[in-house]
């Protein structure tokens, strides 16, 4: 099996390369310097080069603040950018994994989202993500489309490693509490997406870490584990429902992820 990823250099991306090396596929990570997702004929000629039996979709225009200044920006990336390897795909006959987000709902609430549930996004990111996901289900029937939240681990700094460096200061630290979502480490769920694109159980899933919590809490535990020093105070100002239920998973047969707080424990343990 040959898969293809595209957004290698990313922090996911980086991350399901790695994990599909200790399978027997062939894998291919792609990024910005291979080329643009914008240019549908790079985009055409690089799939059609490695034939790929999978493409895992990880490239995207992902930093969210940035994004409200740059909504076309965010778009093309995202939702054109998306469309191409749609077409890709199709002329390959290639499954795809597209790497979605809790952003494609509102945020209003305080249920979790169903995967089932109608993206309403509110964020020009969000919305990107929502066309992207728009154009994968209009257009394909072989594809997986994986929303997540507050991804962290792989090869960059995360915001759980700028949390530990500013709770290890000493003095007072407010935290953003208002959202509440699970924070999810790359590693169990690069897992998931290598097991799940080898089976053909298609369709819409939610895969973040178990339980939720705000990033006050990631702080609070992350200042223990770090024998930080700081007073950890809790801005709960603009509330945002990020929630995402992830029974579809476990209906599917495929594993749930691990408890935040048990995968949060592991990273730290190995990381800090
Ligand atoms: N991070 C999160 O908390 C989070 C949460 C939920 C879902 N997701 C989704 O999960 C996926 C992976 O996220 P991540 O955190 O691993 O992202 P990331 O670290 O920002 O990696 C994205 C990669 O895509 C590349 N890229 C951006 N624009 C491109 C373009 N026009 N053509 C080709 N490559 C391009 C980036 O290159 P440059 O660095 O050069 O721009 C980067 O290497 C994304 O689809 C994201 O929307 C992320």
């Amino acid at each position: 099996m040959k898969v293809l990823v595209t957004g290698a250099a990313g922090r996911l991306g980086a991350e399901i390369v790695r994990c599909l090396q200790g399978t027997p596929a062939e894998c291919l990570g792609v990024d910005r310097e291979d080329f643009d997702v914008r240019d549908g004929d790079a985009v055409h000629r690089a799939v059609a080069a490695f034939a790929p039996d999978v493409i895992v979709h990880c490239a995207a225009y992902t930093d969210t603040q940035r994004a409200e200044t740059e909504p076309e920006k965010c778009a093309e990336v995202n939702g054109l950018g998306t469309l191409n390897i749609v077409r890709a795909a199709l002329k390959n006959r290639a499954k795809l994994v597209y790497i979605s987000d809790a952003a494609v709902f509102s945020g209003e609430g305080a249920e979790p989202w169903e995967a089932e549930d109608r993206p309403n996004a509110r964020t020009v990111y969000g919305m990107s993500k929502g066309q992207g996901e728009e154009v994968i289900r209009s257009l394909m029937s072989r594809y997986f489309i994986i929303r997540t939240s507050w991804l962290y681990g792989g090869a960059e700094d995360d915001f759980v490693q700028q949390l530990a460096r500013r709770t290890a200061e000493k003095g007072e630290l407010t935290v953003a509490a208002g959202e509440t979502a699970a924070p999810t480490w790359v590693v169990p769920l690069a897992q998931l997406v290598c097991g799940m694109l080898t089976t053909e159980r298609y369709g819409v899933y939610h895969a973040a870490c178990q339980g939720w919590c705000t990033r006050a809490d990631v702080a609070r535990m992350t200042a223990e584990m770090v024998r930080g020093r700081a007073v950890i105070k809790a801005d709960r100002s603009h509330p945002v429902n990020s929630r995402l239920s992830c029974v579809s998973l476990e209906r599917a047969g495929f594993a749930p992820l691990p408890h935040w707080e048990d995968a949060l424990t592991r990273y730290l343990a190995e990381n800090l």
